[in-house]
């Protein structure tokens, strides 16, 4: 009913209306007015939120798909209260609450779904499953299609950068079922390093865990993230992955989350992730780092 309206400019904000353009004591200034510090543009407001950035914020706007307090607000100028307004983007809230300072999530990714923002082939994407946390997060690396398991998202672009950086070796961990069943020379070379069309492999940890039929089960650390790693690197050993599934990063573990769901990391999580995003660092002089060997 009131798609596409304006509400009248001298009322301050919609708040308090009911639906109605018109009705309102306050409507959305057009000047910043008051002395709020949770006052701001639509477009800004949305952006500072970490929803989007402020020209996909822009955009949103102009097509109509943002609600403040019930109205469609058409313009990205308009001034709105972060806290006091109820600011609703494709029906979900902005909660305020949740606006202010960093988010930091884990995804149980499933296989089948991508790692990028729109899929050209109309696919899942990792973006589908953390839509609801109410903030414009991005995902820490990546995984592939068919891998499934622990990624990671945040709206704290160093942190991300800190984690995924080639000089930062955090270990991740990851659970493969590789087919033909791989011997132990073949897992030795694993954790020795392979020499890859992009350069040698760092030192890997791997530990077997058993073979069932023709596969082999281990769970391989590696301590950089390129591109289809694992399975370039058991392609290079001689055998195929049929599973793969990310079960740690760092101090962080996949554990019991449910496949698709997302769960707020904890401070003191965050915390352990930065640290061992540090410690992992390139040795310096007279420091040894990375892992480095097969345990049956
Ligand atoms: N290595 C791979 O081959 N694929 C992933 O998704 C992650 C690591």
């Amino acid at each position: 009913m009131n798609e596409g309206r304006r509400p009248p400019r001298d009322s301050g904000g919609p708040r308090g209306r009911r639906g109605g353009a018109g009705g309102g004591a306050r409507g959305p200034g057009r000047t910043p007015g008051g002395r709020s510090s949770g006052r701001h543009e639509l477009e800004r407001l949305l952006s500072k939120a970490g929803f989007c950035s402020r020209a996909q914020a822009r955009e949103l706007v102009l097509a109509g798909r943002v609600r403040v307090n019930g109205v469609v607000i058409v313009d990205p100028e308009a001034w709105f209260d972060l806290v006091r307004d109820a600011v609703v983007v494709d029906g979900r809230a902005i909660a305020p609450a949740r606006t202010e300072g960093r988010r930091y999530l884990a995804l149980h990714k499933p296989r089948g779904c991508v790692t990028t923002r729109s899929d050209p082939d109309g696919r899942a994407t990792v973006y589908d499953l953390v839509a609801d946390c109410g903030a414009w997060v991005v995902p820490v690396g990546r995984l592939d299609l068919d891998t499934s398991g622990l990624l990671l998202f945040t709206n704290d672009t160093q942190f991300a950068d800190r984690v995924t950086s080639p000089d930062s070796h955090v270990p991740k961990t990851y659970l493969v079922e590789a087919e033909p069943r791989l011997a132990q020379e073949a897992l030795d070379a694993l954790a020795r390093g392979i020499e890859l069309a992009d350069g040698p492999t760092r030192p890997a940890e791997v530990e077997l865990l058993g073979h069932r039929g023709p596969r082999t089960r281990f769970l391989l650390t590696i301590t950089e993230g390129r591109n289809r790693q694992v399975r370039r690197m058991v392609k290079a050993v001689g055998a195929k992955v049929e599973r793969l599934e990310r079960v740690s990063i760092g101090p962080l573990e996949l554990g019991e989350l449910e496949r698709g769901r997302w769960r707020e990391l904890e401070p003191r999580e965050v915390a352990a992730l930065s640290r061992a995003a540090d410690e992992a660092r390139p040795a310096r002089k007279g420091t040894k780092s990375g892992p480095g060997g097969a345990r049956a």
